[in-house]
């Protein structure tokens, strides 16, 4: 039962006059021509509810794509119900027959979903073309086929038998339903959190984010085409803290996979503690949250290298990935030709609609981040010793749009240089030559946060200095290279502190959590 050895989903170009080019045009056009609705998906059936919530791209919010259906507190107990009643059959099923959705699932959006699947989160999500591909196509595909490797590999450890004994683990799903709370920054975690917990026998309760529902309707089509049977994950458009107040008081609760603010994790990991004797078994808590993801060049680095990685690390989807670096330290000798360099490239950076291929930068999510990323800039104008070197405006008549914007900061404790904006903002603070063992202590102690980051250097013994210094300061920790983009397969991807439980998306170390072993020994 060997499975076919999983490889990263090749990206595409979508260059001028490529046939991929032509047909996501042509699957943005037809989401575009109509307003579709957008049921819930409740033990394999659609659910209306007839409280319809209008769904706009974040770049032309009088546009409507859709409707939703919000649910209300009844369809929450009907997706547990769904859940519960599928669980027997589901996780007694064949590991292999369960992986061959999964793979399949990985096809159909590899092949016939692709454009589709692109075009719903360029448009509900405001990503430009070459983001979603990365993201809601290679991704979700490394997701899906790389964990089916994952669980072959776990089902695979064995302990030692011996003469007339026989030993074996059984990897049992948990026992209950897992409830996955959803983000909007990326399409692949989306679809990923139901799917892991799925993978290994469990059934699933998901809550996507509000701004994240037009491609999510697109995950959960794919399942089905896939051949997922009814109630394994069960989608619901719910209020988050009304949903919660559900699911933590049931005592078949099993796990929760959350992506999303440190704040709202830690508020549900409060609510778990305090329901924690109302369950059958300790319930299994995943997290990856919050970052304030650093730059630090050291002298010997290659001032193009790092503006290349500024760029690209800060504004890529408008710097609202979770890895987004959104401070950067940068030494006095480098800094007159990375402001050069830096003020050059960004003048040719265009920021407008993703249908239009051309533009690198597109709106943010919402009028929320839009106000809170704004605010922000509003008062860095404001503050003494910061500059805006680079954007500062924005404008929420059409879309939610905010300039890529680069502060620069004297203090390196001012507010953006610590807090998490989650928005186009990048802040730089310039520190001496001779200071930069003191300047590695300073970034490890100015945040909490501790998911990507990266430095850049030329001199061994510096960057050696680094990977000490910074031990605990990054979950994922990249030398000369931008602190996004990790790759299925390649970079496992999570942080710590208060950025998460570190269980690495897309690892065995994540499907473990949803696996609870059942060591048999038999005597013959
Ligand atoms: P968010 O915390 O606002 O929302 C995440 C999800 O939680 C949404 O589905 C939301 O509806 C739900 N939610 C909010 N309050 C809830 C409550 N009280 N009860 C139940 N559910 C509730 O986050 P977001 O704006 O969607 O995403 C941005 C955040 O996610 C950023 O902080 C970012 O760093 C983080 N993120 C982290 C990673 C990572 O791998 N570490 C990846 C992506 C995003
Ligand atoms: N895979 C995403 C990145 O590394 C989270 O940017």
């Amino acid at each position: 039962f060997d499975l076919p050895k999983a490889k990263n989903e090749p990206v595409l170009s979508y260059a001028p006059g490529s046939a991929e080019k032509k047909e996501l045009k042509a699957a943005l056009k037809e989401l575009r021509s109509k307003a579709i609705d957008l049921p819930m998906h409740i033990g394999g059936k659609t659910v209306t509810t007839g409280d319809k919530v209008p769904v706009s791209p974040p770049h032309d919010h009088q546009h409507i794509l859709g409707h939703f259906h919000k649910g209300t507190s009844a369809h929450v107990h009907q997706a547990i119900d769904a859940a519960l009643a599928a669980k027997a059959d589901w996780e007694n099923m064949p590991w292999q027959d369960r992986a061959a959705i999964f793979l399949r699932a990985a096809d159909l959006l590899a092949g016939p979903y692709r454009a589709k699947m692109n075009a719903a989160t360029m448009l509900g999500q405001s990503k430009n073309a070459y983001q979603a591909e990365i993201d809601c196509v290679a991704e979700l595909c490394d997701f899906f086929r790389f964990n089916a490797e994952y669980m072959a590999d776990i089902y695979a450890q064995q302990p030692e038998s011996a003469p007339g004994i026989w030993n074996r683990v059984e990897y049992r799903a948990l026992e209950g339903f897992i409830f996955a709370i959803t983000p909007f920054n990326f399409t692949s975690i989306a679809g990923n959190l139901p799917a892991a917990p799925a993978l290994m026998g469990n059934t699933v309760v998901w809550k996507p984010a509000e701004t994240q529902i037009y491609s999510a309707a697109v995950i959960m089509e794919i399942f089905e085409a896939a051949g997922l049977p009814a109630g394994v994950i069960n989608l619901i458009y719910v209020d988050g803290p009304m949903a919660g107040d559900i699911i933590f008081n049931h005592k078949d609760f099993a796990g929760l996979h959350f992506t999303g603010s440190t704040k709202v994790f830690q508020t549900l990991w409060q609510t778990i503690g305090k329901n924690i004797s109302k369950y059958r078994s300790y319930p299994r808590i995943v997290g990856e949250t919050g970052g304030k993801d650093f730059v630090v060049a050291h002298p010997s680095a290659r001032a193009q290298e790092v503006g290349t990685a500024l760029i690209r690390g800060a504004f890529e989807y408008q710097g609202q990935k979770c890895s987004a670096a959104s401070r950067a330290y940068i030494p006095e000798s480098m800094w007159p030709e990375l402001k050069k360099m830096l003020t050059k490239e960004m003048a040719s950076v265009k920021m407008g609609d993703p249908e239009d291929f051309t533009n690198f930068v597109n709106a943010v999510i919402d009028e929320r981040a839009f106000d809170k990323i704004s605010g922000f800039i509003a008062q860095a104008k404001k503050d003494d010793g910061v500059e805006v070197l680079v954007g500062g405006n924005y404008d929420k008549s059409k879309g939610y749009f905010i300039e890529p914007t680069i502060l620069v900061a004297k203090d390196p404790k001012y507010r953006t240089m610590c807090e998490e904006i989650f928005g186009p903002v990048l802040t730089i603070h310039v520190y001496p030559d001779d200071q930069y063992e003191q300047t590695l202590e300073l970034v490890d102690e100015t945040s909490p946060y501790a998911l990507t980051g990266a430095i850049f250097s030329q001199d061994r013994a510096a960057t050696l200095l680094a990977n000490e210094k910074l031990r605990h300061a990054a979950g994922n920790y990249y030398i000369n290279d931008k602190p996004t983009g990790a790759v299925v397969g390649q970079q496992p991807f999570g942080g710590a502190r208060a950025s998460g439980t570190n269980d690495k998306a897309g690892s065995v170390l994540n499907l473990y959590r949803w696996v609870s072993p059942r060591l048999i020994k038999e005597n013959f």
